[in-house]
């Protein structure tokens, strides 16, 4: 039976460990200097690029979102056991032992959490993530739904955090992160080992890991995936130009390039870019910017990982596989890892 929680219907609890605002302007003179030029992914989500996100999830044609979650119900009761099984066999005592407290790297969306919070039962979830008001939405929502589980938000930079603060919740519990959706995949590979092993060092060294990885496809299928029938991915990389305007003082014409999502190969991912159509000089940051007609910025990759390509990555990074599970189209797996030096 579900413990009542004092937290039930209150709002959310949250610490702010105010983490300190990105350098905007540094960081995108840098990627406006590479060649190509490209911007670091996380500058599409402004509250309108969250909303247009969100959309994307919904379009036929992006069946990632839809999958994960269909798998994290499905499979809920496997995945459950597969964790407390690893547990147990780390644990010198026979006695059954208690459900980690899971914590959520990113508070981007409830859906996900929730059936893995309804089959595992945890004591606590943390959701960690440097918006504020996305840790509230998604944290009131959880607390709602899974009343016996201790619900609580911490705004931080969980890339760059060296540590979490004390929190009874965590004390004295062992960690399962969870890192849905494959976000692993907007990182460059060097980039992805880099967080992995952030992963490691915030969860100690007895925590397990579950993280959804998409993996390659038909061609047709990724591309389709990223450039959706009701434009809803070329407004989503489109709305990066408003943000710019609006933060550092630009005057892109959005409609003043065509948004391309292709499938490289050799890279294993689709690249997102906003091609210009004419050549043309744009403001922005307080300097002048020549792009020329078929010149790319790119807004973003999304690297595919077979399962073999994923655990090299995730080996490299000091996690060894546990086990898999997968979508009957092969399209996604959810990997659960244990620390490659844990007991
Ligand atoms: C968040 N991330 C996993 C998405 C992806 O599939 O790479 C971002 C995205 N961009 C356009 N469509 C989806």
């Amino acid at each position: 039976m579900a413990r009542p929680s004092p937290n039930a219907t209150a709002a959310p609890r949250l610490i702010d460990l105010h983490p300190a605002p990105a350098d905007l302007r540094a960081l995108v003179l840098q990627g406006m200097d590479r060649q190509p030029r490209q911007l670091p992914a996380w500058l599409l989500y402004d509250a309108e690029g969250s909303r247009l996100f969100e959309a994307i999830c919904d379009q036929p044609e992006y069946s990632l979102t839809r999958t994960e979650v269909e798998l994290l119900q499905t499979r809920g009761t496997a995945i459950a056991t597969a964790i407390s099984n690893a547990i147990s066999d780390t644990t010198a005592t026979a006695q059954r032992q208690p459900a980690p407290v899971v914590l959520e790297f990113g508070a981007g969306n409830a859906r996900k959490a929730s059936p893995l919070l309804g089959a595992l039962a945890p004591p606590a979830y943390v959701a960690l993530d440097i918006s504020r008001s996305a840790l509230e939405a998604t944290c009131t929502t959880l607390q709602a739904a899974h009343p016996g589980t201790d619900v609580l938000g911490v705004c931080c930079d969980y890339g760059a955090a060296r540590g979490l603060p004390p929190i009874p919740a965590l004390a004295g519990r062992r960690r399962l992160g969870f890192y849905p959706g494959s976000s692993i995949g907007n990182f460059e590979p060097h980039q992805a080992c880099a967080l992995l092993g952030q992963f490691r060092r915030l969860l100690g060294p007895t925590g397990l890991l579950l993280i959804g990885v998409d993996q390659p496809k038909a061609v047709e299928r990724l591309e389709a995936a990223y450039n959706d029938r009701a434009g809803v991915s070329a407004a989503f990389a489109r709305n990066l130009l408003v943000r710019l305007n609006r933060d550092l003082q630009g005057n892109f014409e959005p409609e003043a390039f065509d948004y391309q999502a292709h499938w490289q190969a050799d890279h294993s991912r689709i690249a997102m870019a906003l091609v210009s159509r004419q050549n043309q000089t744009v403001q922005l940051a307080g300097r002048r910017w020549v792009f020329q007609a078929g010149e790319a910025l790119i807004t973003e990759y999304s690297v595919k990982y077979d399962p073999a390509a994923f655990l090299a990555l995730a080996r490299a990074a000091g996690w060894r596989p546990l086990q898999r599970w997968s979508d009957d189209r092969g399209d996604l797996s959810l990997h659960l890892l244990a620390q490659a030096e844990s007991p």
